[in-house]
């Protein structure tokens, strides 16, 4: 039976772990080749375990917050593959504390991991993306969307990877290629795990980021980002999609 990504080429970065592991696998088990990129290279061989055909999977340990990494990304990408499909930004970072613990050094990573790269990636991308009349696909999050307390450069760096979704799919949409973003709430990863907050941190802030539901399961964004990334989707651009249990409807 032919798969939704037959002879398509996707690259996703924070391949590694969680999300991106997740949506790495869904691609591959709906036919994609995909190129997987992380900081992470045990994490990357993990993900690869359960991808047993050599010849649609290459991988690329490398730290994205450089943009001429970015660049690098797309072209083993399309030296591996040919062309290139489908671009999802996943490979992300979190900081939790209060403004007054913040160091300059850790707002300048989480800028240059979380929205830096996924600029010049993006920049990287257009070229190959206009000749497949391809999509992207950036991870932004509730944090795009809503104030969260304790959290303020993430959900910086989420509002500007939202606002950078809505301004490219406007400019890129003459050539065909389609941009759109995914808000999580709360996902069962290690990311989600690593968050720190304030020891006597107002109980009422912290539950709002929690829904009804609980968490999400990598697996259950994976879906969304493959249905966004495939055809079936051919009339959605510029959408900056809620995937939170309501945690930001009301
Ligand atoms: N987990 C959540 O609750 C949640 C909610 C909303 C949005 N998100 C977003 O989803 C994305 C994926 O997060 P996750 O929860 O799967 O986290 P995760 O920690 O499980 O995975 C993130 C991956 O990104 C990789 N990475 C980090 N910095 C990198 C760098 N400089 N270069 C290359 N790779 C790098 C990590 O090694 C890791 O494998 C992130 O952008 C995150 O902000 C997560």
């Amino acid at each position: 039976m032919a798969e939704r990504f037959d002879g398509k080429v996707v690259l996703v970065t924070g391949a590694g772990s969680g999300i991106g592991r997740a949506s790495a696998q869904r691609f591959y088990a709906e036919g994609a080749n995909v190129f997987l990129v992380d900081i992470n290279a045990e994490g990357l061989a993990d993900t690869m375990v359960q991808m047993p055909d050599s010849t649609r999977v290459h991988s690329m340990v490398a730290d994205i917050s450089l943009p001429e990494v970015c660049h690098a990304t797309v072209t083993k990408t399309v030296e591996a593959f040919g062309q290139l499909d489908v671009l999802c930004n996943i490979a992300g970072i979190l900081l939790t504390g209060r403004i007054e613990d913040i160091t300059p050094e850790a707002w300048q990573r989480i800028l240059q991991v979380n929205l830096t790269s996924v600029f010049f990636l993006c920049q990287a991308a257009v070229p190959q993306l206009a000749k497949t009349r391809g999509n992207i696909i950036n991870m932004a999050s509730t944090a795009a969307l809503t104030g969260q307390a304790y959290s303020s450069p993430y959900g910086v760096t989420k509002a500007g990877v939202a606002m950078l979704t809505k301004s490219l799919s406007m400019e890129l949409a003459e050539r065909g290629i389609r941009v759109n973003a995914v808000c999580p709430g709360a996902v069962n990863t290690p990311l989600a795990a690593t968050a720190n907050f304030p020891q006597d941190a107002t109980p009422r802030l912290i539950d709002k980021l929690i829904s009804f539901y609980g968490f999400a399961e990598p697996a259950e964004i994976a879906s969304l980002v493959a249905f966004i990334a495939s055809d079936e989707a051919r009339y959605m651009s510029g959408s900056v999609i809620p995937i939170d249990g309501a945690q930001t409807a009301g």
